[in-house]
């Protein structure tokens, strides 16, 4: 499927009664993880870009911290949800429709980049962990609740069993290795929890050295709409 065509997919797939539809999983598997990162992440302070940010639910994780959150996601309608959560919870807020392939976020701007259950629904995961690592200040944190394909031969087969129906209902893929990504890519674990048999992390991350030989995006962070 075209990238574009792809990206309208999603949104629309976002757009209407998420929440509602993840209600189980919510209950289930991702609440708890959620909880398990506000624990270990203590403090968050200064700017914050939350990826995929949906309709958030993962937004509980700033309260009473002392951070601006930059929440960037392709759905409008969901955003619009976010937008009344920030404010119930009091959270200072910053909605931005964009793809997360692209951030219009300037280069080494940011003390935290959080992604809740995003890493599933990239179409091209690695092209976002290079803008994860572009956007992150030197000591910067990445933080993040994910599915990943789990290594135990139960959790795995069911994992494999409920591809086809999660990447139908939410553009979600359950056979990825998001964290070996990570690794592979030179982030050094902090923090991991997991659960379900290894399906559920909950991690913290530290970003490697950037390359410097690599181009600048800054230029993109001027345009309309931008954060930067
Ligand atoms: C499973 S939801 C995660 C929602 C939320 N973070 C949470 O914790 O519940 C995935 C979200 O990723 C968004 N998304 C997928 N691909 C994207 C992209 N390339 N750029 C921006 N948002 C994207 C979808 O619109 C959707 O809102």
């Amino acid at each position: 499927m075209p990238t574009s065509k792809r990206r309208e997919r999603t949104a629309l797939l976002y757009d209407e009664d998420y929440d509602e539809r993840s209600r189980i999983a919510e209950r289930l598997f991702f609440a708890p993880m959620r909880a398990k990162l506000a624990v270990a992440a203590g403090p968050i302070r200064g700017r914050v870009v939350d990826l995929a940010v949906s309709t958030g639910k993962g937004l509980g994780l700033y309260r009473a911290q002392d951070c601006h959150v930059v929440g960037v996601d392709l759905s409008s309608r969901a955003l619009g949800r976010a937008v009344e959560r920030a404010k119930d919870l009091r959270v200072s807020f910053e909605p931005i429709v964009a793809d997360v392939m692209r951030l219009p976020i300037a280069d080494e701007s940011v003390d935290c980049v959080v992604c809740q259950l995003g890493f599933c629904t990239f179409e091209d995961p690695l092209a976002v962990l290079r803008e994860v690592r572009r956007v992150c200040r030197r000591d910067a944190r990445v933080m993040l609740v994910e599915h990943v394909l789990p290594e135990h031969r139960l959790p795995r087969t069911l994992a494999t069993l409920a591809a086809d129906r999660a990447q139908r209902e939410f553009g979600c893929d359950t056979m990825r290795d998001t964290l070996g990504m990570f690794a592979a890519e030179g982030f050094v674990t902090e923090f991991d929890a997991s659960a379900v048999g290894g399906f559920m992390h909950s991690t913290i991350l530290r970003p490697p050295p950037r390359d410097r030989s690599r181009p600048s995006r800054s230029d993109r962070a001027s345009t309309s709409g931008s954060a930067a």
